[in-house]
């Protein structure tokens, strides 16, 4: 049985790299999508790529009255099933240098707040909150002090969450991409992975495995080798990753200080 035709999702940030890929493949799987991004633009592409035609919602989330209207808007369709939380933004450069406002924001502050607004609409039908998360929301990487707190910040959030409705009938899931080839990564960050050899995952991949989890009971999905090894070394024996990630300092930091021009 599909598990995804005829319900309701309500995806965040489907105008991004990410997002767009897994609209396109909930969508064929006859999901009933509310999209929500920025950009009118991207949004008005990405419907007439659909299968199915989506409901769209163009808000910045980051306004706690634009929060309230999409609810009012779900909840005018009919409600959802299912809450992803993808919309995020990056950043990348040394820690005097980040703005930390804007990625608190919209990385973990927006995420906590519509699992709290959309709660009782998908109590109402034994939904499901899928949070996206990151490798560096487990492992702390010189150049993402923000970044990482926030993905940090939303993992921690997530368990809680998921923990606090292990009794209901709601599940809530994180989901943990490596780096992805999608816009929020700077041509200096893309560089970098270069330099040190890191794999960038497609987002069509990545989408796929997102899906995948949708579909099961699994709670926690990492995605890519080495990062899912790294994640437990950096749980376990932290001065292991310390050491790796000291190796490549120099590196890192003529990149965040843009000295690789
Ligand atoms: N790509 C990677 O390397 C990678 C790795 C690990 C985890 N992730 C996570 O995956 C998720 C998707 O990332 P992506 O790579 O697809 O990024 P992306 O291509 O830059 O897309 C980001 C999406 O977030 C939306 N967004 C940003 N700020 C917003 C705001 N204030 N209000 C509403 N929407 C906002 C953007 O909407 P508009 O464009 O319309 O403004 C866009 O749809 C993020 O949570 C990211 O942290 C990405």
């Amino acid at each position: 049985m599909n598990f995804l035709a005829g319900k309701t999702v309500l995806l965040t940030g489907a105008t991004g790299g990410i997002g767009a890929e897994v609209a396109r493949k909930l969508s064929a799987a006859g999901a009933r999508l509310i999209l929500t991004g920025r950009s009118a633009t991207k949004l008005k592409v990405l419907q007439h790529q659909l299968a199915v035609e989506p409901l769209m919602y163009c808000c910045d989330l980051t306004s706690t009255a634009e929060q309230q209207d999409l609810l009012q808007f779900c909840q005018q369709h009919g409600g959802i099933d299912v809450l992803i939380n993808n919309a995020g933004i990056s950043q990348f450069g040394l820690c005097q240098q980040q703005q930390f406002n804007d990625l608190i924001s919209i990385n973990l502050l927006v995420p906590m707040q519509l699992c709290q607004l959309f709660l009782p609409v998908l109590r109402q039908r034994k939904g499901q909150i899928v949070n996206v998360g990151s490798a560096f929301g487990s492992i702390g990487h010189p150049g993402f002090t923000g970044y990482c707190a926030t993905k940090f910040g939303l993992r921690g959030f997530t368990e809680a969450l998921q923990r606090e409705l292990a009794g209901s009938d709601i599940q809530v899931k994180y989901f943990a991409p490596r780096a992805t080839e999608t816009s929020i990564n700077s041509s200096d960050v893309v560089q970098l992975n270069q330099q040190l050899g890191n794999s960038m995952d497609s987002p069509v991949w990545v989408a796929e495995e997102l899906i995948k989890q949708l579909k099961s009971n699994e709670l926690r999905r990492f995605l890519g080798w080495p990062e899912r090894i790294f994640v437990r070394l950096n749980g376990v024996f932290p001065a292991l990753v310390d050491m790796a990630l000291k190796s490549k300092l120099t590196v890192i930091e003529l990149f965040a200080e843009g000295k690789n021009h």
